[in-house]
């Protein structure tokens, strides 16, 4: 049981954001990565339409014996999460925005939050954002069409210094001293927001708290890889699979910095 895979799902190659924080707190973990990219930008689709893609990939993590399963996408957890523990009984760790933190250190009382439509229109941001933000000035945009130039393959292009420069000014006007990144996808945009918003301005993600938080899931129900502990298996032989549902290039591209090995494949589902 222990020496099966972490799985990990987002609509696309976003989430590898996430599994990026994950295996580096958790090295000796198998990991099964899945990029729903066919179905990408999940925060454009409505609620019923989210839910139906993340019980999809969830039911192909199962199949392939995930002990657990990572929803590496803030629009699949604020739209889905709720269904997908009341159906299976697997643990399942969520991403949503960093709203508390983003308020907790503040000091201009200004926060901006960039995150999918899906996400902002969910009633779990609502709520946390109601229940933490009553005294601060919350600047929210919506990324429209950052996930899509990701997904393309045009991370640095005019194209999307434009959309950023459109989504960030506003905010750097309404003077915020943090910005809540609430989508996977945009921690690869870090080195482009930070020219835009300049170096005042704090950038706050959820990537390390739900490698945190899947740590602590493991140990509560005991599911630590074990043999990788003791030491019978190293690093070297510990297996990272990632699945896409499109072609298998542009998931290849953002992984090439990666040094662990890993194995990269297209699948229909
Ligand atoms: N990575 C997803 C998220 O965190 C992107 C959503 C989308 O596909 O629009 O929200």
């Amino acid at each position: 049981m222990n020496s099966q895979s972490i799985g990990i799902f987002d609509s696309g190659i976003g989430g590898t954001s996430i599994w990026r924080e994950i295996t580096s707190l958790l090295p000796c973990e198998n990991t099964i990565y899945l990029a729903d990219s066919k179905n990408a930008p999940y925060g454009e689709k409505s609620k019923e339409k989210i839910i139906e893609f993340s019980i999809k990939n969830t039911e192909l993590l199962l199949e392939k014996e995930c002990k657990l399963i990572v929803v590496a996408c803030n629009t699949a957890t604020t739209n889905a999460i709720e269904t997908l523990r009341n159906k299976y009984n697997v643990p399942f760790i969520g991403i949503e925005p960093a709203i508390k933190p983003a308020a907790l250190q503040t000091q201009t009382n200004s926060i901006g939050i960039l995150a999918t439509k899906g996400t902002l229109s969910s009633s779990l941001f609502s709520e946390t954002s109601e229940k933490f933000t009553s005294n601060i000035k919350v600047i929210e945009r919506e990324g429209k069409g950052i996930v899509k130039l990701i997904e393309n393959g045009n991370l640095h292009s005019d194209k999307m210094t434009s959309l950023l420069q459109k989504y960030l000014n506003p905010m750097i006007e309404e003077d915020i001293d943090c910005l809540v990144l609430g989508c996977t996808h945009y921690p690869y945009l870090i080195p482009q927001i930070q020219k835009i918003i300049g170096d005042s301005v704090k950038i706050i993600d959820s990537g390390l708290a739900v490698a945190k938080q899947t740590n602590a899931i493991l140990e509560k129900y005991q599911l630590r890889n074990l043999t990788a502990n003791r030491g019978s298996l190293s690093v070297a032989e510990v297996k990272h699979q990632f699945y896409i549902n499109t072609n298998k290039e542009v998931l290849k591209s953002i992984l090439s910095d990666v040094t662990s090995s890993f194995y990269v494949d297209e699948l229909e589902f």
